[in-house]
């Protein structure tokens, strides 16, 4: 019996070493060291020798599993360190190679536009005003000279939140930046009622309007409203005001033109274009052989609606106007379809 554990373990030792993958080494264990291998079949025959044979046995057998023990801990320990030397010489870092680029964010093409906007009206001594997105009918339309029904409100269908308690007054997604006219005026009336300061002030934000999407036509987009309110305002200064606006925008030889128009909160009322800078004038197909690209409606602010927001009209008049920087962006950089600000693909965004 001795002599076949000595064998055993010759046999195991000369299998193990021309071993090289860790796979090998785990078929060997289980060969040599697992439940049916010969060596721990001698383990379970144990008990069927003489008391006299056992003690030497046994004390061999635990010396050969010793040993194969040790022999594969340590051919263990040389396959990997193999391993990892092979990593180092195959894998070697070069240093030389140029770094991976990280992605640099960027403001969205129409923040860039509100920010310009923003930068000229405030060298012109406009502070910013934000109002809400959420509005009663009532500021929306009515404040503003829209009774219910008129027909100016076909212009602006609304989205309608559910569960407006006052049918007479519903809450709605704004649908124009305007109904922040409102709001402003009365913020400041509600501080110094009997002589408030003038007002001077750009309002950007989102508007809703439920309306067929199109090439010039979202059912969202940003808005910026101006307004400015105080003692002897004219339209002259409108004029002055917004003509010199286009040329710090668009460039200081673009030319400009206000056309009659109609809102119901401003009297008078004008939509300004400026000269189409594609052609120059001439006309081309961006202008549709106009020779002029519409910019902005704008107005004297109407006295119902400067009383609504606690001015005195016989005291003060204002101008107001508003623009979409969306539709001003679609003109600077020629881009046809106004659907691509809002549709989240980086192939257009990455582009400004
Ligand atoms: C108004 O919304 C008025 N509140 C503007 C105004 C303010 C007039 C103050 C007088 C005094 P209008 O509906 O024309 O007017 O919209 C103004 C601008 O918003 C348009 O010139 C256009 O640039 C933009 N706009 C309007 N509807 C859309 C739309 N569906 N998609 C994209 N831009 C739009």
């Amino acid at each position: 019996m001795l002599a076949k554990l000595d064998q055993i373990e010759q046999d195991a030792l000369e299998a193990l070493a021309p071993l090289t993958t860790e796979e090998q080494l785990e078929a060997w264990r289980v060969a040599n060291l697992g439940r049916s291998s010969p060596l721990m079949v001698v383990f379970t025959h144990l008990g069927q020798l003489s008391k006299e044979e056992r003690p030497a046995i046994g004390r061999r057998a635990n010396e050969v599993k010793g040993e194969l023990e040790a022999a594969l801990n340590a051919k263990n320990e040389v396959l990997q360190s193999d391993a990892l030397q092979r990593a180092l010489e195959t894998e070697r870092l070069d240093v030389t190679l140029p770094g991976r680029e990280l992605p640099v964010g960027r403001l969205h093409i129409v923040t860039q536009t509100l920010r310009e906007i923003a930068r000229v009206f405030g060298d012109m001594g406009f502070q910013i005003y934000r109002s809400r997105d959420v509005e009663y009918d009532e500021y929306n339309f009515q404040l503003l000279n829209f009774p219910p029904n008129h027909p100016a409100r076909d212009m602006q269908d609304s989205f309608y939140i559910e569960g407006s308690v006052d049918p007479d007054n519903p809450i709605l997604l704004r649908t124009h930046t305007s109904p922040g006219q409102i709001h402003a005026m009365r913020e400041i009336t509600a501080q110094y009622p009997h002589d408030p300061p003038p007002i001077r002030i750009i309002l950007p934000g989102m508007c809703y309007r439920y309306e067929q999407i199109s090439a010039r036509s979202e059912v969202q987009f940003t808005q910026v409203e101006g307004l400015a309110v105080g003692h002897s305002i004219t339209f002259s200064d409108l004029k002055g005001t917004l003509s010199d606006f286009a040329r710090r925008m668009f460039g200081q030889s673009v030319r400009s033109r206000f056309r009659a128009s109609h809102f119901p909160f401003t009297e008078p009322s004008a939509e300004m274009d400026i000269e189409c800078f594609v052609c120059g004038g001439e006309g081309c197909s961006v202008c549709k052989q106009t020779g002029w690209l519409e910019l902005l409606g704008c107005g004297m602010v109407h006295p119902t609606v400067l009383l609504n927001g606690g001015y005195d009209p016989h005291k003060y008049t204002g101008y107001a106007f508003g623009m979409g920087p969306e539709r001003a962006a679609l003109l600077r950089h020629r881009i046809e379809d106004i659907r691509y600000f809002w549709s989240n693909d980086l192939r257009f965004l990455e582009q400004f």
